[in-house]
């Protein structure tokens, strides 16, 4: 392996190329269809439709986890790449709904920006608002985009109020809708205040061609839509709603665009903000603080790991975001974790579920270790001068199942199967230190225990009985407070390997209740927390 004396120069030239991105959204606001028009535009496919189609062909041939084939569901999370105007995006797909699960949360600690797509009639809605506070945690950049303004929706000022009250961030439209939701004739674009008329491509299975007008015509034409256009753009103007760099790089305002992703209208301004304004990957901060520079060598870090994907090969595949330098395939980096040298021979890009062999990747790139059975969540490669990057957080658990083994006498097999997976992150396991032998696991999705007692009985041999709980949510608490805690009904304290105690509440209000009752209590709020070492 060869790092010619012109990398440097080239990784922060190829560096300041990529823009890495996650979509947050609430199923049904359009996500996989803003995907596909992205690829769309991208030239990554030709006809919009292709991820469904292909991801159809997919599930037909694929040969891992009959789960997936069963629930014709997608757990792989994909990580999609192309290019657009001289520029690579990367856009790391947030598992939805059916298989939303701690991988959702954690493939945001890859992203460097997001897109919040919300449905212009439904607002910010419940999952926006889990996957928000996470990148809020991280300080993303936000881009929304108001989807769907070619049906019937609610009054877009209304919805700026209801982002910036909700979640506390200030959004600053870009593109200002001219019409109603439903009614929609097109967008002005504030930069430069011109008109780009809406027109329904056939259900935008092509890039549309977009038709500009002057804006005397647009008035002329639009009449009063425009007339009320114009007049909610002065009074965004007189509040100052207007986008401001360096608080959306902070993660505090949020430019806003308008469209309709199904009829490919606003797609083209949404991608060219992601490119303009979302930031290029910048030299990421080790466990200490200090940046890796950029340029210095390979260097990068574990977000997600698919086990067993291939059920014949029992392959083990690592999602590593790269951090610095160049990547090639074949070089030999230190795993962080033991020191040990890692063999990159098996390196792979996803798209969909299709793999192909990669030969080389630069800071913001998402590579795949085939074979990476010794990685685990939130480890660090490096080649050259040593660093460790910060831990991936854990995430608050909102389902809780009890899991024994149906036959006892693999008992040794479940154990062992727990504490891999539970090293892997697929679940968190909690115990009771002084009482009830059976554990407890814990999850943000239904899907965990899905593929949880899917591995254990596959790959450990141990079948189990999983039985979900009526504990609905968790704080962090103290052994002081675990105290008074137990002895109270309708609550749970338990313990976690990282040796937190977690009180687990099956009553939003009694919760309530108690936090108000016993301020001295300690019952924190967890969302995101560092991770189980
Ligand atoms: P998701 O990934 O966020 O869950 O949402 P998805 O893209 O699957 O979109 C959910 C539904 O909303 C789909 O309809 C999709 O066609 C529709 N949709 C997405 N964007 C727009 C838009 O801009 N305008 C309108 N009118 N509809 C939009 P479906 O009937 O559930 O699926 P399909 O039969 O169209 O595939």
């Amino acid at each position: 392996m060869s790092i010619s004396a012109e990398t440097p120069g080239l990784v922060v030239e190829q560096a300041a190329r990529r823009r890495t991105f996650a979509i947050i959204s609430h199923p049904d606001a359009g996500k996989t269809t803003l995907t596909e028009k992205f690829l769309l535009y991208g030239g990554a496919v030709v006809e919009a439709g292709a991820v469904k189609a292909r991801a159809g062909r997919r599930a037909a041939r694929s040969d891992w986890m009959e789960m997936e084939q069963e629930r014709g569901i997608s757990i792989s999370s994909t990580v999609l790449q192309f290019e657009y105007r001289d520029h690579v995006v990367n856009l790391l797909d947030t598992p939805g709904h059916r298989d939303f699960s701690e991988d959702t949360y954690r493939v945001l600690s890859a992203a460097d920006a997001a897109v919040m797509v919300l449905d212009v009639a439904k607002g910010i809605e419940s999952q926006t608002l889990k996957l928000f506070e996470v990148c809020r945690a991280r300080n993303i950049p936000i881009i929304t985009f108001l989807n769907k303004y070619d049906r019937p929706g609610r009054d877009p000022l209304e919805l700026l109020d209801e982002i910036e009250s909700q979640i506390n961030l200030r959004p600053t439209p870009v593109t200002w809708p001219v019409g109603i939701p439903g009614d929609f004739r097109g967008v002005i674009d504030r930069r430069d205040s011109s008109f780009v008329k809406f027109s329904r491509t056939a259900r935008g299975t092509r890039a549309s061609a977009e038709e500009i007008v002057d804006p005397e015509r647009a008035a002329h034409e639009e009449g009063e839509a425009y007339q009320a256009a114009r007049e909610g753009i002065q009074l965004l103007d007189e509040v100052g709603a207007v986008y401001d760099r360096e608080s959306f790089l902070a993660g505090s305002s949020s430019p806003l665009f308008v469209g309709s992703a199904l009829t490919n209208f606003g797609v083209r301004h949404l991608l060219e903000a992601i490119l303009e304004m979302a930031p290029a990957p910048s030299a990421r901060a080790d466990v200490s603080g200090m940046p890796r520079a950029i340029d210095s060598a390979f260097s990068g870090f574990v977000f997600k790991i698919q086990a067993n994907i291939d059920r014949f090969h029992r392959d083990h595949l690592a999602f590593v975001r790269v951090c610095s330098g160049r990547f090639e395939r074949g070089m030999v980096a230190t795993h962080g974790g033991s020191g040990k040298p890692f063999a990159t021979k098996y390196a792979t890009s996803m798209f969909g579920a299709e793999r192909e062999t990669i030969d080389e990747a630069y800071p913001g790139d998402v590579v795949g270790l085939v074979n990476a059975s010794d990685l685990r969540i939130g480890d660090t490669l490096y080649v050259g001068e040593p660093v460790v990057f910060p831990p991936i957080p854990t995430f608050a658990p909102e389902l809780f199942a009890t899991v024994r083994p149906r036959d006892t006498s693999r008992f040794k097999q479940f154990r062992s199967g727990l504490q891999q997976l539970e090293r892997e992150g697929v679940v968190q396991v909690l115990r009771d230190p002084d009482g009830d032998p059976v554990p407890m696991v814990a999850a943000v999705g239904r899907m965990q225990f899905e593929v949880f007692s899917h591995r254990l009985q596959n790959e450990f041999g141990a079948e189990v009985d999983l039985r979900e709980t009526t504990y609905k949510m968790a704080r962090r608490t103290d052994p002081a407070t675990a105290q008074e805690l137990r002895r109270l009904g309708g609550v749970k304290v338990l313990s976690r390997s990282d040796g937190e105690l977690l009180a687990l509440f099956e009553n939003p209000y009694w919760l309530a209740r108690l936090e108000s009752d016993h301020p001295d209590w300690r019952l924190d709020h967890i969302l995101v927390e560092p991770a189980v070492a």
